[in-house]
């Protein structure tokens, strides 16, 4: 019989089982408003989100606006030099003050009675200043709002809402190393390229953060990208070995990584066959000097190393063919927002960048030969969750019972999950970690 069996309490809409080495989570988070108004107060209130990366404001009166955790942001680097992060309202009426994406400007003017800020948010000026009393601008008090907290992490530079927050890189824990490692691919640092993909799909946020640290689906999803990669390189790569491991990096982030085995190689380090033998000498010495920079060891893991990182509630850093930084957030329980940049080393050859932007948006674009298969198959699972009183629950318990979790595992979902629960649920004594 079917039957609605959907829990009452936040905390038991996941079922942790060790027991039994059952994990399931039930559907309700996918659909419920209730759900989505605990994850705005008790998440995106709470975390740090990613705000950008430096090289988005690589100089004085350099700006991007933005939308970060649902508020409408500005990032600014002023005239000093620091960077600054902005709500992007008016103290006045409260419109936004900046209607531009990006550029470079020393003032701010609001559109609606044309007060004006500097690029810390200063108010410079106004209209008919002599109709306020002298202290009404004092203290500050018509200033833009900054952003309680902001701290930048090898490039990464992310915003909390909450000024008592922990230190960023006491948030990011096990994930600091791993945006480390992206961050060493540059000998004179990382940089977004130019062009931001912007797009939406009619599914729940977090089925994105979980299909981006999803080995298992790889094949019956993205079958076309591998029969692709056949035509293409002459390979007889099948894509089903499950290679690599997962990790619980602390904190509800979580990484999929493996070293020396992807097949399709890196865009600047790696060389194999699809690349061309025009290719070979560029890839190998960028490669060697990577080595030769960081040394054996490390060297090895930013060079043959590839790595999909889910950083809690929604950044993700696939560093795989390319370098992508996504991030993603909720209209509606069975909507999102998600935006993505591609990142690279400073100073990369032309030949070199091609080849790194020609595999973005092949594989990881919205037109390309994933995303569009991930999009589709993260509909269809939304889609199925209309039935969620009748039949409950999803199932995550793969590799539950392994000391040694891989990629076709499912310990970084669970990661995700058990961090999840404990914030929605606001109690700190649910267990972290676990098989
Ligand atoms: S709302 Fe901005 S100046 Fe009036
Ligand atoms: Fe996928």
């Amino acid at each position: 019989m079917p039957q609605d069996n959907s829990p009452d309490r936040f905390a038991d809409l996941i079922v942790d089982d060790r027991r039994d080495a059952r994990f399931k989570v039930n559907r309700r988070v996918f659909v419920d408003d209730a759900v989505l108004r605990a994850e705005r107060d008790h998440i995106f209130s709470k975390c740090w989100l990613y705000l950008g990366h430096t090289s988005e404001v690589p100089k004085a009166s350099s700006f991007v606006a933005r939308r970060v955790g649902g508020r409408p942001l500005i990032f600014t680097r002023d005239r000093e030099g620091t960077m600054n992060a902005l709500y992007n309202t008016c103290p006045h009426r409260g419109a936004v003050v900046c209607r531009e994406r990006s550029g470079t400007r020393r003032s701010f003017t609001c559109g609606y009675h044309a007060w004006t800020f500097d690029e810390r948010g200063r108010l410079m000026g106004m209209p008919g200043r002599e109709a306020l009393p002298p202290e009404a601008t004092e203290d500050c008090k018509l200033d833009l709002v900054h952003v309680e907290r902001m701290e930048e992490f090898c490039g990464f530079v992310f915003v909390c809402f909450d000024r008592h927050a922990m230190p960023l890189v006491d948030y990011l824990a096990g994930a600091a190393e791993y945006l480390a490692y992206v961050a060493d691919q540059g000998e004179h640092g990382m940089e977004v390229s130019r062009g931001t993909q912007d797009y939406g799909i009619p599914a729940n946020w977090k089925l994105l953060q979980e299909n981006s640290v999803d080995g298992y689906h790889g094949v019956p999803t993205h079958s076309t990208y591998f029969d692709y990669l056949r035509t293409r390189d002459n390979s007889t790569f099948d894509g089903s070995r499950a290679r690599g491991w997962v990790k619980n990096l602390g904190n509800g982030h979580a990484v999929s990584e493996s070293i020396g085995v992807i097949p399709w190689g890196r865009p600047y380090a790696r060389w194999v066959p699809g690349w061309g033998e025009e290719a070979r000498a560029e890839v190998e010495e960028i490669g060697r000097k990577i080595m030769a920079r960081l040394g054996p060891e490390r060297g090895n893991v930013v060079v043959n190393g590839d790595r999909n990182l889910i950083v809690f509630p929604n950044l993700v850093v696939n560093d795989i063919m390319a370098t992508t930084i996504r991030t993603f957030y909720p209209v509606r329980p069975d909507y999102m927002e998600v935006t993505a940049w591609s990142l690279a080393p400073v100073g990369e050859s032309p030949t070199s960048r091609d080849r790194r932007m020609r595999n973005f948006v092949e594989f990881l674009g919205p037109a390309g030969f994933a995303t569009p298969d991930d999009v589709e198959m993260l509909e269809m699972c939304q889609r199925g969750y209309a039935n969620h009183a009748a039949a409950p629950w999803n199932d995550i318990s793969r590799g539950m019972l392994s000391n040694a979790p891989v990629k076709t595992d499912e310990l970084q979902m669970r990661t995700f999950w058990r961090r999840w629960r404990q914030l929605v649920s606001g109690d700190p004594s649910l267990e972290l970690t676990g098989p």
